[in-house]
């Protein structure tokens, strides 16, 4: 049996003004119609062997989640929801959904992390590459989704492929790297046998555990505890489970990458290429839509004159733009950002700064 998980909890603060805390990056609405999330849902659905589709996320984004899943068709498949009251990081996330996973369909049930913001334009190519990651869960191994590189990217994870040892469909993991810095994602590029990590992954169920309870045994612990505290319950359309928050506050906040994927011998991955991408930034999510003669792209009503590589996303007013160039313009009805296009990762700093200032 195949779970697709669902992991929706980020708050895409480098796509501000337009995904927010209330209407995170999984909503945001992209330029075929569609968002993340309903995609997410989609492909998860698709795949075959799936028993259920279970999403861990905000509480707060409950009704928000079954919304989007009803539009995207969601009735045929049974779906499970893991709702936490706050944000404690993915290993959390990914643990909570092992151990409820492993209580109903036991320990060789399979699990496939998937998270609620990336974008895969090549759906077939993602379902082979599944088929095999399942090959290799079932025989213990943790399997990530290799991407291949395309520039020092130092937000993602990289994985060393070891040549030497090809397994059935992919490559047993050398090394896995979370978020290196630039000198040595530079290194990795170079190096030529790097993956980056696309932060989906297929486990078996048992394998997860027995690894989370020798390599982060607190997370397991803190989260063992959690649900025995939380509150079950069954609507006739789905199961939900509402973490107990007192517990889950006591959770060790660190992501799944650190957590386990660095320190784990058993990790495998399966080389993909299938379109990827996690639409990091507003330059990312820039390319979905065609450039105009001069370099110039725009979701929205835009008027110009002698400007040339921007991008404008406008929500019902007119944008113009004259004699600028390299420049990100979003405007939304109460806020407005403009931005180099080089400093497209630094608009988070814009979500700290408000934060900050409550
Ligand atoms: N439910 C829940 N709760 N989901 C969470 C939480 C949480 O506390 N924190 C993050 N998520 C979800 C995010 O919404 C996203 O779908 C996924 O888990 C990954 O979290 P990110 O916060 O986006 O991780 P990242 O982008 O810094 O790094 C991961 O993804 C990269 C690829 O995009 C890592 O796996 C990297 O190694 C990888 O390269
Ligand atoms: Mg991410």
């Amino acid at each position: 049996k195949l779970i697709p998980v669902i992991m929706s909890g980020g708050v895409g603060s480098r796509l501000w003004p337009v995904s927010r805390e209330a209407h995170p990056k999984p909503f945001m609405l992209l330029p075929d119609g569609q968002n993340l999330i309903q995609k997410t849902f989609r492909r998860a659905a698709a795949l075959e062997g799936v028993a259920e589709v279970m999403t861990v996320t905000n509480r707060e984004l409950f009704f928000k989640t079954e919304d989007e899943y009803r539009l995207a068709g969601g009735g045929a498949v049974a779906q499970s929801f893991i709702l936490e009251p706050f944000g404690r990081n993915t290993a959390a996330a990914v643990a909570v959904a092992a151990l409820q996973l492993q209580e109903v369909y036991g320990a060789d049930a399979q699990m496939l992390i998937l998270a609620a913001d990336h974008l895969i334009k090549d759906e077939s190519a993602f379902a082979n590459a599944v088929v095999k990651a399942r090959q290799l869960a079932a025989e213990g191994w943790l399997v990530t989704f290799g991407i291949r590189p395309e520039y020092p990217e130092t937000g993602f994870g990289y994985i060393e492929a070891d040549q030497d040892t090809p397994l059935a469909g992919g490559f047993k993991v050398n090394r896995f790297v979370e978020k290196p810095d630039l000198e040595t994602a530079k290194q990795y590029l170079a190096a030529g046998n790097y993956l980056w990590n696309s932060g989906m992954f297929c486990f078996r169920v048992g394998t997860l555990v027995e690894q989370f309870e020798a390599y982060a045994s607190d997370v397991l612990g803190a989260v063992r505890e959690t649900l025995s505290r939380s509150r079950l319950s069954e609507g006739h359309r789905h199961r939900a489970i509402t973490l107990d928050a007192e517990a889950f506050g006591e959770v060790p906040d660190i992501s799944v990458d650190y957590a386990l994927m660095e320190r784990s011998q058993r990790v495998a991955t399966v080389p993909c290429d299938i379109g990827w991408s996690d639409i990091g930034s507003w330059n990312a999510m820039s390319e979905l839509t065609e450039a105009d003669a001069n370099g110039n792209r725009f979701d929205g009503e835009v008027l110009v004159h002698q400007a040339s590589n921007n991008y404008v996303q406008s929500h019902g007013r007119l944008t113009a733009l004259v004699g600028v160039e390299n420049l990100i313009v979003v405007d939304t009805p109460d806020a407005v950002l403009v931005a180099h296009k080089d400093r497209a990762q630094d608009v988070k700093h814009i979500v700290s700064q408000l934060k900050r200032n409550g």
